[in-house]
């Protein structure tokens, strides 16, 4: 039997492919895809079967025409105790009501009112920079978008979002990393120093959530923030609204989802800008002919295409969502396996695009690939930052502005470069695919 002809790879009787896997997990999944092809099998632990999907169609499977056979990924219960029954974890019909009561309020045009708040958060936190000071832009990037995360849900200024919510945030962020790492995931009840410490952040983190709330509800009035707006979200069918619990699982979910995704996604892309400086002309040119020596404004936006088309080309090489994870809750048959109750499938991002069959130079960055509507060009799912079906991410349009409107409000008054030591930035993929060690950088200010 050819290679090819198999399911997938041998992996140790015990721990399967798992160290494999951890190791180096784009690597892994990309030689697996290009070993094997459309559905691959592999092994975490002695008994867990993985199938990694890299097939247009049968990644549309399992995110959209079947999906009511697969449930969640059990990775996500690291984040459980952070984010409850919030969008991201919760299944069914809970899922069903809670997206119907949120979604109206992601739609374009709504979002169109934060593009403000976006360009204000960015312009005051950049305030301080100075000509040829040096940078960790990928710590910048992650403040700047919870600046603007905490702004548009509890209306909060910069500084408020990072001292009140800012630290909590970090710490649980951190700990659950460590626990996700950590082969054995010891259960919480366990109280291991980790452990305990990740219970702390958690209730320091409820605490200040469960105060905003409370504090809003003795103070009548209507506020068009994210928080005014799911406080008074009625269920069509009953009338309910939401209750404090619901309220903060879905604030925390809206906020870890919310802004390290659009961090690591602008910093990727002031990295390939760097190391493009054909690009960057180009995008300054853009932004001088749209702009000119107006204030930039969220009207702008629709026009702003080439930055648009470079954010699209930084999502494609390193997205953000690198990875979708779904486990099987009732047998189902993809592309001719029968994948049982307990499965878990895998959909990979970063696999699908660089598949050199849809990507032309799959490994190089060309933002101008996005032109003439590119992706309608594509077989759906080959492309897919967001995710896709009934689960696809709420927070995609407003992702996209505000990964626009920050790219722009920076490129206008400086250009970025990387410091000498930080040339070739390798891809840490944890919850979210990260630069590793940062991205240092030194600024120079466009005249
Ligand atoms: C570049 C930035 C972002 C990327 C790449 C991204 C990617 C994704 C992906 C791939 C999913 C689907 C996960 C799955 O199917 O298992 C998702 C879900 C989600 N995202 Fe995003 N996201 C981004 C920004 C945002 C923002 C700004 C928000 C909110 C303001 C947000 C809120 C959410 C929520 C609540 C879900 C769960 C939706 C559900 O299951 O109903 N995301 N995101």
């Amino acid at each position: 039997m050819k290679k090819t002809e198999k399911l997938g790879p041998k992996g140790n009787l015990i721990s399967g492919h798992l160290k494999d896997f951890q190791r180096d997990p784009l690597q892994f999944m990309q030689k697996l895809a290009e070993d094997y092809g459309e559905i691959a099998r592999f092994k975490f632990g002695p008994f867990q079967d993985v199938y990694l999907i890299s097939n247009p169609e049968l990644i549309k499977q399992v995110l959209v025409t079947k999906q009511k056979n697969f449930v969640k990924s059990r990775d996500l219960t690291i984040l459980k105790p952070i984010i409850g029954e919030g969008l991201l974890t919760s299944e069914k019909g809970h899922h069903l009501k809670q997206r119907r009561l949120i979604q109206p309020h992601f739609k374009r045009e709504h979002i169109r009112s934060y593009g403000e708040d976006m360009i204000k958060t960015t312009e005051e936190y950049m305030k301080s920079w100075k000509e040829k000071e040096e940078r960790v832009l990928s710590k910048d990037m992650m403040n700047i978008t919870l600046g603007i995360i905490s702004k548009t849900m509890f209306n909060m200024n910069l500084e408020e979002g990072y001292d009140v919510i800012g630290p909590p945030i970090e710490t649980v962020m951190k700990l659950a990393v460590k626990r996700m790492r950590s082969l054995a995931q010891l259960p919480l009840w366990i109280p291991t120093k980790t452990n305990r410490n990740y219970k702390r952040a958690i209730d320091e983190l409820d605490h200040v959530l469960f105060s905003i709330i409370e504090n809003r509800r003795s103070h009548k009035g209507k506020s068009e923030d994210l928080l005014g707006v799911l406080m008074d979200a009625k269920d069509d069918s009953n009338g309910e609204v939401m209750s404090n619990q619901q309220l903060r699982d879905e604030l925390m979910t809206i906020f870890l989802a919310g802004h390290e995704t659009t961090a690591n996604a602008l910093s990727w892309t002031f990295y390939l800008l760097a190391q493009h400086p054909e690009v960057e002309k180009k995008l300054h040119r853009e932004i001088d002919s749209v702009i000119g020596s107006n204030p930039l404004s969220p009207n702008h936006y629709k026009e702003l295409t080439y930055a648009q088309n470079i954010i699209s080309e930084a999502l494609r090489l390193y997205p953000p969502a690198y990875v979708i994870g779904r486990q099987v809750d009732k047998t189902v048959n993809i592309g001719g396996i029968q994948l049982n109750k307990g499965d878990m499938t895998l959909i990979s991002q970063y696999v699908m695009h660089r598949r050199r069959e849809y990507f032309d130079q799959p490994d190089n960055f060309i933002p101008e690939r996005f032109e003439n509507q590119f992706t309608d060009t594509l077989p759906p799912y080959t492309y897919f930052p967001f995710g896709g079906g009934p689960r696809v991410c709420i927070g995609n349009h407003f992702a996209l502005m505000e990964a626009v409107l920050v790219l722009v409000c920076i490129a206008r008054h400086f250009k970025i470069k990387l410091t000498p030591s930080n040339q070739t930035i390798k891809a840490q993929p944890l919850i979210t695919l990260r630069p590793k060690g940062g991205i240092n950088v030194i600024l120079e200010k466009r005249s």
